[in-house]
C-alpha cells in the first residue's frame, strides 16, 4: 500500500506537540506491515537543511498562484516530499505563530497550498507515483479531500491512475479547526459551492478541518475513547453532529512511541542511563534533577513532574489553588512547559512562594523532557480532554508513575491502581474523574500515600508500566489493515 501522509510538523525538526512525534514515527512502523509512506511537509528552514541538496527536485509552477519546488528525498528512514516555497514557509521557529505569539496572518493560504499540493500528488502529478491513499493530519491537511472532490475524476484519470486515492483524515486535536474568512475562498481555489453546509463551510467561515471530516473516506482519531467523546456535545467542538453522522467510518487507533527515541538505556539526554524496568537505577537521575532545579537532593521526597504545553486543555491551571495543600509532607513539584502567558505567571508566582519545593522551566526543551521522565516519581497529566497523549506513555516506559485524568487516550492507556488492581498486580498509574482541583489534589495525595506507605506496591506499578507495550507495533498493524481495506488491497497477498 502506498500512502502519502500530509502534515505540518515533523520531529525533530519542527514540533509543537505530539503531532510531530507521530508524523515522524508512524511511517517507520508502517513499513513493517507493507505500507510505504511518503510524507509531504512544508519546507521550513530546519527541514530543508536536513534534507539537503542531494535530492530530486520537481517544479510545480502554480500551486494556488505560488511557484513551488518539491524536494523528494529522505531523512533516515523517512521518505519525504518537501514543499519548498520560501515566501510561505521560510520562517524559523513555531510553524504557526509569529515571534509575538500571534498566528501568521497568511496561515490559511500557507496550509491551503500544502493541501493543494497534496491533492495534485495524489492525482498522479509525480510520474510513476500513484498513492493508494492520502492520510491528512489535523486541519492543516484538511482541504486535500475537498480538492479531490471538487476536481472530479478527470485529473487522476488523465494522469494514468486507475483509482481515485482514498483519503483518511486523522484528528489529533478537534479543538483546532483552521477556520478562515469566507472571502478567502477564491484564494484557496475552492468553488462557490464549497461555502455550503455540505462542503467546507462552518459558521459562515471556511473550516479546513470540517472539509477534511466531510469529504474524507474515513476518519481516524488517536484513541478509541476520544473517538467516542468527540461524538458528544461536550467534546465535539461543534462538529459532533457531523461526526455522529459519519460514525460508521470513524475509528480510534492509539498512538505509539518510537522506542528507539524513548529508550532509557540509550537516551543521550538521560544523565544515568538504565535498563528498561531497572527501577532502582533511576535514583541517581532523581537526585541529579533535584539539583538541576535547585531543590534539596532528597531520595525520600515525593517528586511530581509535569511536561506539557501549558494550555487549558492540559488542566494545568487547576494546580495553583491546590499547591499549598500539596507541598508539604516532603513533596516537590517540577514543571517543564510552555504556553499561555497567564499560566506562566502563575507558575512563576508558585516558584517564588515555595522555594526549594516548586521549580519550573518555562520553555521548550526536548532534552529536559527526557530527563524528567527518567527522574520524577510521578508524572501528572490532568487534562480536561486528551485525544491520546504521549507523555504518559513515555512515563510508563521510563518508570515514572502517571497520575492522569480519566479522559480520551489517558483512560485508554493507564490502568488505575485501585485496591483490586494492586492485589492483582496489574495497575500502572492513577486515574481521576471528574477533572477538578479537588479530585486532582485527592489523587495526588492517594499516590503519595502509596509511595510512602507501600513502596513494594509502588515499585510494582513502575515495573508494570515499564512492561507495558507503548510501541507502535500493534497500532501500526491497525492502520495497515485500515489502509489496505480502504485501498481494497489484500495485505497478506502483498507481504
Ligand atoms: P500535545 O500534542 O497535546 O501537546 P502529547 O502528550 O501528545 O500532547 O505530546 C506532547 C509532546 O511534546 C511530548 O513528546 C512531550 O514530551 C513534548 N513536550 C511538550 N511540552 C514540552 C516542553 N515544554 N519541553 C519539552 N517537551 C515538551
Ligand atoms: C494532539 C493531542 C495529543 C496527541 C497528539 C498526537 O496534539 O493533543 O493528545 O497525543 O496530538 O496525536
Amino acid at each position: 500500500v502506498q500512502v502519502l501522509s500530509v502534515a505540518s510538523e515533523l520531529f525533530p525538526y519542527v514540533k509543537t506537540g505530539g503531532l510531530g512525534d507521530v508524523v515522524a514515527s508512524l511511517p517507520v512502523a508502517l513499513a513493517d506491515y507493507g505500507v510505504q509512506v511518503r510524507t509531504l511537509v512544508p519546507g521550513y528552514p530546519a527541514i530543508l537543511a536536513a534534507i539537503g541538496e542531494d535530492c530530486e527536485v520537481v517544479r510545480l509552477p502554480d500551486v494556488l498562484g505560488h511557484e513551488a519546488r518539491l524536494r523528494l528525498g529522505s531523512i533516515g528512514a523517512l521518505c519525504l516530499a518537501v514543499l519548498d516555497i520560501p515566501a510561505l514557509y521560510d520562517r524559523p521557529g513555531n510553524p504557526y505563530l509569529r515571534v509575538d505569539g500571534q498566528d501568521w496572518p497568511d496561515n490559511g493560504i500557507r496550509f491551503a497550498v500544502l493541501a493543494r499540493a497534496a491533492a495534485c500528488i495524489g492525482q498522479g502529478f509525480l510520474s510513476g507515483y500513484h498513492p493508494d491513499l492520502i492520510q491528512t493530519h489535523d486541519w492543516q491537511g484538511g482541504l486535500t479531500a475537498a480538492y479531490l472532490h471538487y476536481d472530479g475524476d478527470e485529473v487522476w484519470r488523465a494522469n494514468g491512475m486507475s483509482r481515485r486515492p482514498r483519503v483518511v483524515q486523522t484528528i489529533h486535536n478537534l479543538a483546532f479547526h483552521g477556520s478562515f474568512p469566507a472571502e478567502e475562498r477564491e484564494a484557496f481555489g475552492l468553488p462557490v459551492e464549497a461555502l455550503n453546509m455540505d462542503g467546507c463551510e462552518f459558521h459562515g467561515k471556511i473550516s479546513f478541518l470540517k472539509a477534511g471530516l466531510f469529504f474524507a473516506d474515513w476518519i481516524t482519531t488517536v484513541s478509541p475513547t476520544y473517538a467516542q467523546e468527540i461524538q458528544g456535545e461536550q467534546w465535539g467542538m461543534g462538529l459532533d453532529g457531523l461526526l455522529r453522522a459519519r460514525s460508521s467510518c470513524l475509528s480510534g487507533i492509539l498512538n505509539g512511541l518510537d522506542t528507539t527515541v524513548w529508550n532509557p538505556a540509550q537516551d543521550p539526554s538521560v544523565r544515568f542511563p538504565y535498563r528498561l524496568g531497572d527501577i532502582a537505577s533511576r535514583m541517581a537521575n532523581k537526585l541529579a534533577l533535584q539539583s538541576e532545579f535547585g531543590l534539596p537532593q532528597d531520595r525520600n521526597a515525593f517528586l511530581v513532574g509535569i511536561v506539557s504545553r501549558l494550555t487549558s486543555q492540559k488542566g494545568v491551571d487547576l494546580l495553583p489553588e491546590i499547591m499549598g495543600r500539596l507541598l508539604h509532607r516532603n513533596t516537590q513539584f517540577v514543571v517543564v512547559g510552555e504556553g499561555d502567558r497567564s499560566i506562566h505567571r502563575e507558575f512563576f508566582r508558585l516558584q517564588r512562594a515555595y522555594p526549594g519545593r516548586f521549580a519550573c522551566y518555562l520553555g521548550y526543551s526536548e532534552e529536559l523532557g527526557h530527563r524528567f521522565q527518567a527522574s520524577v516519581d510521578a508524572l501528572l497529566v490532568p487534562s480536561r480532554f486528551e485525544p491520546c497523549g504521549l507523555t504518559q506513555l513515555c512515563a510508563l516506559r521510563y518508570g515514572a508513575v502517571p497520575i492522569v485524568s480519566q479522559v480520551g487516550g489517558l483512560a485508554d492507556t493507564i490502568v488505575d491502581a485501585n485496591e483490586a488492581a494492586i492485589s492483582q498486580g496489574v495497575g500502572t498509574g492513577f486515574l481521576f474523574s471528574p477533572v477538578s482541583s479537588e479530585m486532582l489534589a485527592t489523587t495526588i495525595e492517594k499516590a503519595r500515600t502509596l509511595f510512602r506507605g507501600n513502596r513494594k506496591a509502588w515499585i510494582a506499578l513502575q515495573r508494570n508500566g515499564a512492561a507495558t507495550d507503548v510501541s507502535w507495533s500493534g497500532k501500526a498493524a491497525q492502520y495497515a489493515q485500515l489502509f489496505a481495506s480502504l485501498a481494497e488491497i489484500d495485505l497478506d497477498a502483498v507481504q
